[in-house]
């Protein structure tokens, strides 16, 4: 099985996201569930892709379906969900067949996913993250802090 695949059928991984999505039922804001993981996953590896950094397209993906793992955890007694995740992911990455220097990057991103300076997969991460939010569609928008500036974002792209 593909090493992305193998993270997605974890039950450990679907665990993890049924712990969020518990939390968040109430949540009238954008959830942080698997719609969303897959699409930072493929947002942040097209940005991969246009960056000419293929070998790292697997690296990212992982990272996409990951970087919101430890939400549930952020939830429950207010750590960060970006640190959170760091011992939630390894066994996950490990499990699914990624090496010790992938799994390392892989977290790496994870962590810094909302730091203004990350690693490259970080900054990639917290782009997708933007990106991948339907403020149109919101019923969360009048009251949203952050939808002016997504909506800047998505119209700046000029597509
Ligand atoms: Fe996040
Ligand atoms: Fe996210």
């Amino acid at each position: 099985m593909h090493r992305v695949r193998k993270i997605i059928a974890d039950a450990q991984y679907q665990d993890y996201l049924a712990r969020t999505a518990e939390a968040e039922k109430e949540r009238i804001y954008c959830k942080h569930d698997y719609q969303h993981a897959l699409y930072v996953a493929r947002i942040s590896c097209l940005i991969a892709l246009e960056s000419r950094r293929f070998e790292l397209k697997p690296l990212v993906y992982a990272a996409g379906l990951l970087h919101d793992i430890g939400r549930w955890v952020e939830y429950a007694t207010g750590e960060d969900h970006c640190q959170a995740a760091s011992p939630l992911a390894e066994p996950l990455l490990f499990r699914a067949g990624f090496s010790r220097e992938e799994t390392d990057v892989i977290i790496e991103g994870i962590v810094q996913h909302r730091s203004p300076q990350g690693s490259k997969i970080g900054e990639w991460l917290a782009r997708a993250d933007d990106l991948s939010r339907d403020c149109y569609g919101c019923q969360g928008r009048p009251s949203c802090y952050k939808a002016q500036q997504m909506l800047r974002l998505h119209r700046s792209l000029e597509l």
